[in-house]
């Protein structure tokens, strides 16, 4: 077996280190930054309402997500493994108990769930790359660009085929080991999507509606507010930070013990949000422009962007190359979803990391055809919160990654000994102690709280 400890007592891990406190953050930011700002954001606050769903999605980034994010990253990195391996390690170590590698367990799960329908949506922009480029949207009418949304929709062979396409391209990357390409890509890409956020942006300010878009989105209106709604909000906070399912605990493995974590994690809310209310910025304005319906659903983000590149000059190309970044968003993302599963399967079954990309880039393909299929075949299919495709979103975001949550951030701060935690968050001072209030208090309350008023209030 190989040596987890280094010379001076610590130990180190078993993949290597990122070659800077940059490559980590961009890392982590690739991780983040992906289909949940720019595909599900806009159309969750859509669905709920706008202005409220909005602040309350705030403040559980603040209040919850900073906490757990911080947290992640502590236990990632003084456990230096896998996340299951990781928890077991640490709740030995902190005199508890080994079986918190169930929340590890839990993570690995919650990744595969949440990649195999991740990789459907990602499918579509693959397959909205062509469309862009063969000139489908140019000139198109409201009326064909939804048509032509709808009629993708129904075609189960090209979904599947783009999905496919998808997930391949993932379990290449993951296979090969990801450090350079990885941090190649995010540091080209973020700044790009940023660029083409504000180019958008710019043309919605144009568009006439721009107003009505911003009071949409920042006038809170409580009274169309209920407990669901606040949970998707939660929800959506985790999914779009990635946490709750030990991609940034697995991240932080392999981190250098000198980064500071509390400003890793607040440069990834940061730059996360940014681009999160950027695209709603540039989304609703088009969408009152153009008369669309704010409450569309997963089929939001393509339908107004490809009319509003439609509409401008040069937009085959702009919407080209739009597609292609957030292709790439979706691609860092989803090699976070699998490192969990992978790193778990490598460590603890001694496989080859090719072989462990392979193994569970062929388990989440084959899960990803419910998801296909839930856009045709399978689409008179509804139970609980809709087809089989809602319900594993309800299932992840609203329930998996948010139980994580709690237990990850009660293991940090109550289950570790202080001198571990301000060990890794560097010192004990106001910083420490903010993360501290949050960790033991705030985000755990908070989860619990909104999860326990949403049940209730969904059976009554
Ligand atoms: N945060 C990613 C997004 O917003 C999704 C994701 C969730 C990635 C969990 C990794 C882990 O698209």
């Amino acid at each position: 077996m190989l040596s987890h400890h280094a010379d001076d007592g610590k130990r180190t891990s078993l993949h290597g280190f990122w070659s800077s406190r940059m490559a980590f953050i961009l890392a982590v930011t690739g991780s983040a930054v992906g289909l949940g700002n720019i595909w599900r954001f806009p159309y969750v606050a859509g669905e709920n309402g706008g202005g409220a769903f909005v602040l309350v999605y705030l403040v559980c980034i603040v209040a919850i997500g900073m906490p757990v994010m911080m947290s992640e990253i502590l236990l990632g990195r003084r456990g230096r493994r896998n996340p299951v391996a990781t928890m077991e390690l640490l709740g030995r170590e902190e005199g508890s108990s080994r079986h918190w590698r169930y929340v590890g367990l839990l993570g690995v799960i919650a990744g595969i769930l949440i990649l195999s329908y991740y990789s459907v949506i990602a499918g579509w922009t693959l397959s909205y790359v062509v469309k862009s480029a063969t000139g489908t949207f140019v000139d198109a009418s409201k009326a064909a660009v939804i048509a032509d949304h709808e009629s993708f929709k129904l075609d189960t062979l090209a979904m599947s085929l783009v999905h496919t396409l998808f997930i391949g391209s993932t379990i290449f990357v993951v296979a090969r080991g990801v450090e350079r390409g990885l941090e190649q890509a995010v540091r080209f890409m973020v700044p790009a999507l940023l660029i083409m956020m504000i180019v958008l942006l710019g043309y919605s300010i144009t568009s006439g509606s721009f107003a009505t878009g911003v009071e949409f989105l920042f006038k809170p209106d409580f009274s169309s507010l209920g407990w669901n709604s606040i949970l998707v909000a939660m929800g959506q906070a985790f999914f779009t930070l990635s946490i709750g399912m030990g991609a940034i605990m697995a991240y932080g493995a392999y981190l250098p013990e000198e980064t500071s974590i509390s400003g890793a994690s607040a440069t990834v809310v940061a730059a996360d949000t940014a681009i999160a209310i950027l695209a709603a910025l540039v989304i609703f304005p088009l969408v009152f422009a153009n008369d669309l319906k704010v409450d569309e659903g997963a089929g939001l983000v393509f339908q107004t962007l490809p009319l509003a590149f439609g509409q401008m000059p040069g937009g085959a190309f702009f919407s080209t190359v739009f597609f292609i970044l957030l292709s790439f968003a979706a691609w860092t993302s989803a090699i976070g979803l699998m490192e969990p599963a992978v790193a778990w399967l490598v460590e603890q079954f001694n496989r080859s990391r090719a072989q462990a990309a392979v193994i569970i880039g062929g388990i989440v393909w084959l899960i990803g055809f419910a998801s296909v299929f839930s856009w045709n075949i399978w689409r008179e299919f509804t139970f609980f919160q809709g087809t089989v495709f809602d319900n594993l979103l309800f299932l992840t975001n609203q329930v998996m990654l948010p139980i994580g949550g709690v237990f990850i951030t009660l293991f940090a701060s109550w289950v570790m000994c202080r001198n571990s935690t301000a060990e890794e968050l560097g010192g004990s001072g106001g910083l420490y102690k903010a993360w501290r209030l949050g960790a033991q208090v705030i985000a755990p309350l908070g989860i619990l709280t909104v999860l326990f008023f949403a049940i209730k209030s969904a059976v009554s």
